[in-house]
């Protein structure tokens, strides 16, 4: 199904890059989820700076984001923290502890409060049965209330999820709804051990589409072994014929060094460079003139989609959990591995299900590193969210004379093609697009050469 019929297409078309170029480009870098990223952050911030960042939360509707690491499969490109088992009990001991760190969470918040957003994530929430999801809704809605539009959004793995799953969840006020999809070429998806046909996605789509879930996300992933043009053309159509609202398309982080499972992907069929950033313009290309609008780095949405409107209108965000209108929403994370942004500081949960059971079971705060943003550090964190989110910055007398070094190191970019700096704005162009991180990395006042594990640009 095409969606040109909605609106007419934006379609700014991308051109092929040489070699040389993208080679200069390819490089280590942060994807900017957060600002500072998470290596700049300290285990010196522990339990007791996370109560005191929760004690100074905003006083607007919060964001909530729950993380399930539990899956029923393992594939080799996953870039997560994952715990593989077939073991619903497991879950259940776990959700008991969920509980608790939401208790703990709402003591240290300290007056009753109201979500706007509540992010289920993974590993795969729909690993929890029926009655373990209900149990889950009772301990948010036991200390926190939901504002009646709250976006509630879920990420599930559609070869592991039932119709009564999402039957629930959609009578609870669930509205968003993201599948992992990937790649559907049967070659690329024996090379990453995950398999998935058109035919189950299809189903789980009709299924989601007949329960009136309003929102699908599809999330792909570029720069997988065995992808070729041909093939990725075809998922791509694949893609476009199931009709999903959005799409990600994530460039495809290889970092064997931190992911054992990576280890096990034909390292020599990996398409690289030039030929990745070709896979990715293949899917800009057909995406758009499909009629869906390029939101941020690596989104795609119908063009009367809340994102495509808010990019329009310059008031795009992003975090952990993606791209979203909620910008001024303080989120709070529970679970292990859990990122909030709260009170003015970054806190992220332990990741080992050990650690987080002995912590809670003590009562405490299961964090385990976090940083204080200063003023410098929410200055740019806010220079590079617009460049992700908007490509574009708004370049105020003050910002020209407090970024005057940085804008002299754009000059180079501007050079080669990626942003053009007027006297009162900095335009990403459309081949920029593909290169936001390298800009991005001009503002980051903490990036070392060689320190810390990035994926590559490319
Ligand atoms: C936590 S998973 C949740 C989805 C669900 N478990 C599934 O697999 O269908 C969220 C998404 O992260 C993306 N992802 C996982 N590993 C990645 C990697 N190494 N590089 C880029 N994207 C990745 C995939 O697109 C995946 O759908
Ligand atoms: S991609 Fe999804 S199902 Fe696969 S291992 Fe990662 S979180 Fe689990």
């Amino acid at each position: 199904m095409s969606v040109a019929a909605v609106a007419p297409a934006a379609f700014v078309p991308l051109a092929p890059l040489d070699e040389a170029r993208v080679r200069q480009l390819d490089m280590p870098g942060p994807r900017y989820t957060s600002y500072p990223t998470v290596p700049v952050w300290t285990p010196n911030f522990g339990a007791e700076a996370h109560a005191r960042a929760l004690a100074n939360a905003g006083k607007t509707p919060l964001s909530l984001y729950v993380h399930i690491p539990f899956c029923e499969r393992l594939c080799s490109y996953c870039g997560c923290n994952v715990v593989v088992s077939h073991d619903r009990g497991r879950a259940g001991r776990y959700l008991e502890l969920v509980k608790r760190e939401l208790e703990l969470v709402a003591q240290h918040l300290g007056s009753p409060r109201t979500l706007t957003r509540i992010h289920l994530g993974g590993g795969t929430p729909t690993f929890l049965d029926e009655s373990q999801l209900e149990q889950l809704w009772s301990a948010i809605t036991a200390v926190f209330s939901v504002e009646r539009d709250a976006e509630l959004a879920i990420e599930i793995d559609p070869v592991v999820t039932r119709r009564e799953q999402l039957a629930l969840l959609h009578g609870l006020g669930w509205n968003r709804l993201s599948m992992g999809v990937q790649d559907f070429d049967p070659r690329v998806q024996d090379a990453v051990q995950r398999f998935q046909s058109v035919a189950d996605t299809r189903a789980m789509v009709d299924c989601a589409r007949a329960l009136g879930w309003g929102s699908v996300n599809f999330d792909l992933i570029y720069g997988l072994p065995r992808q070729t043009p041909e093939s990725w053309r075809r998922t791509i159509d694949q893609v476009i014929e199931l009709g999903p609202d959005r799409i990600a398309a994530f460039s495809f982080a290889y970092l064997p060094a931190l992911r054992k499972q990576q280890r096990r992907l034909p390292q020599a069929d990996l398409p690289l460079g030039a030929a990745k950033l070709e896979l990715f313009r293949i899917a800009y290309q057909r995406l758009t003139e499909a009629g869906y609008v390029p939101i941020g780095m690596d989104h795609f949405a119908r063009p009367d989609d809340e994102l495509a409107r808010a990019q329009a209108a310059g008031t795009l965000w992003r975090d952990f959990q993606g791209y979203t209108t909620r910008r001024d929403a303080d989120t709070v994370a529970v679970g292990v591995t859990g990122i909030s942004r709260v009170g003015g500081a970054f806190a992220q949960n332990v990741k080992s299900l050990t650690d987080y059971r002995v912590a809670i079971e003590l009562g405490q705060l299961p964090t385990e590193r976090g940083h204080v943003l200063s003023a410098d550090d929410r200055e740019r964190g806010d220079v590079i969210t617009e460049l992700m989110c908007n490509f574009a910055l708004e370049l105020t007398p003050e910002r020209r004379a407090r970024f005057a070094p940085e804008l002299a190191r754009l000059e180079q970019h501007a050079a080669d093609g990626l942003c053009e700096i007027g006297a009162y704005r900095l335009e990403v162009t459309p081949l920029g697009r593909m290169f936001v991180r390298n800009l991005a990395m001009v503002f980051d006042a903490y990036l070392e050469p060689g320190k810390g594990a990035f994926s590559r640009t490319v």
